[in-house]
C-alpha cells in the first residue's frame, strides 16, 4: 500500500525583519505575487499533492492570516448579490474547510527547527511535509508531489534540492552527498550556511520537506545552531548519522525566493508574465522602461 503524506506545517512565524517596514503591521505570508498572497501559493501546491491537514505555526501579529482563511459572509453576500459569480468563485476557493486547518504559536522566533517542533503533538507518528511560503516553486507538477511521490518510491526522509553558484552556498543548508543516482541523491549529512571553501556540495535544500517524526525527536533536544537558532537542518543531519535515509530531490521547476527583494520582484514578474490578461501589456511596460531609463509613466 501507497503511504500517503496528509499534514503539512507551515512555519510562518517569522518576523520578515528583510521587508520592514511593510512587515511590521503585515504578514509576509499576506503579500501578494500579482494578486494571491505568498501563502495562497503555498496552498495550492499542497492541496493539489494531496494535503488534507493544514497546520500553521504561527507568532503575535499573524492574525491576518487566520482571517484569510475563513469564510467572509459579508462579502460574499455583496458578490453575489451584484451578481460577480467569477470573483465570488475566487474568494471561496481561498476557504479553508473547518476542522482542518490548525494555528499553533511558536511564542519566541528560535528558528525553523523550533517552529516545526511546536506542532508535534498534532503530528504524532506520520510522515509530514513542511512548506515555507517564502519559497514559490513554478513547475508542471507541483514540487510537493514530485516529493510525496519520491517518498511512496522510497520511504525516508526527502528534501527538495537544487544547484546553487558557489558564492551562493553559505546562504543555504548543503547537501553532503553519500550516493548520486541523478534525479535523487542519498544524503550522508548537511550543513547550514557554510563558508564556499567548506561546503560539501553546491546542492542546496530549499523549503520543502517530507519528514519522519523522528526528525522531532531530534529537534526536541537540539541546541542552538547557525545563527543561534534550532536549526532543522542540524536535526536531518542528525537523522543521516544515525543511518536513517534521507534523500535530496532535484526537483523539476523554478523556484523564487521571495523572502528576499530580488526574488519577489523576479516572481512578481514571471507570475504576471504568464497570465494572459497581464502579459501584453506588461511587455510593452518593461520594453518601454528599459529603452528609455529614467522616463516617468503615467498609469
Ligand atoms: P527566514 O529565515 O526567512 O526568517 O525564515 P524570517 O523571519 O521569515 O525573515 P527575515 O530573514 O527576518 O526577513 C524562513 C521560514 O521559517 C519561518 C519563517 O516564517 C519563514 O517561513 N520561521 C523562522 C519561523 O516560523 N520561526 C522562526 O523562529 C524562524
Amino acid at each position: 500500500m501507497k503511504k500517503n503524506v496528509t499534514k503539512a506545517v507551515f512555519p510562518v512565524a517569522g518576523l520578515g525583519t528583510r521587508f520592514l517596514p511593510a512587515t511590521k503591521s503585515v504578514p509576509k505570508e499576506i503579500m501578494t505575487l500579482v494578486d494571491r498572497p505568498l501563502i495562497q501559493y503555498a496552498i495550492d501546491e499542497a492541496r493539489e499533492a494531496g494535503i488534507e491537514e493544514f497546520i500553521f505555526v504561527t507568532s503575535r501579529g499573524k492574525g491576518a492570516l487566520e482571517d484569510y482563511f475563513d469564510i467572509s459572509p459579508q462579502l460574499e453576500h455583496f458578490l453575489r448579490k451584484k451578481g460577480k459569480h467569477d470573483l465570488l468563485e475566487i474568494l471561496e476557493s481561498t476557504n479553508m474547510e473547518s476542522g482542518k486547518v490548525a494555528y499553533i504559536r511558536q511564542n519566541m522566533p528560535l528558528g525553523l527547527g523550533h517552529a516545526v517542533w511546536c506542532a508535534r503533538h498534532l503530528i504524532r507518528d506520520e510522515a509530514f511535509a513542511v512548506i515555507l511560503t517564502d519559497d514559490v516553486i513554478t513547475a508542471e507538477k507541483p514540487c510537493l508531489l514530485q516529493m510525496i511521490e519520491a517518498f511512496q518510491e522510497v520511504g525516508g526522509n526527502i528534501v527538495a534540492a537544487m544547484e546553487v553558484a558557489d558564492e551562493e552556498v553559505s546562504s543555504y543548508g548543503v547537501l553532503d552527498i553519500k550516493d548520486d543516482i541523478g534525479k535523487m541523491v542519498s544524503i550522508g549529512g548537511m550543513v547550514e550556511k557554510p563558508m564556499p571553501n567548506q561546503a560539501p556540495s553546491n546542492l542546496a535544500v530549499i523549503g520543502r520537506y517530507i519528514l519522519t517524526p523522528s526528525v522531532l525527536d531530534r529537534l526536541e533536544s537540539l541546541a542552538p545552531g547557525a545563527s543561534s537558532e534550532i536549526q532543522l537542518t542540524d536535526a536531518i543531519s542528525d537523522a543521516c548519522k544515525s543511518g536513517e535515509k534521507v534523500f535530496g530531490l532535484r526537483f523539476q521547476g523554478r523556484r523564487y525566493d521571495c523572502g528576499s527583494k530580488q526574488g519577489y520582484l523576479r516572481a512578481t514578474l514571471s507570475i504576471a508574465l504568464s497570465r494572459a490578461e497581464l502579459r501584453d501589456d506588461l511587455e510593452d511596460f518593461i520594453m518601454n522602461s528599459l529603452k528609455k531609463p529614467g522616463r516617468s509613466e503615467g498609469g
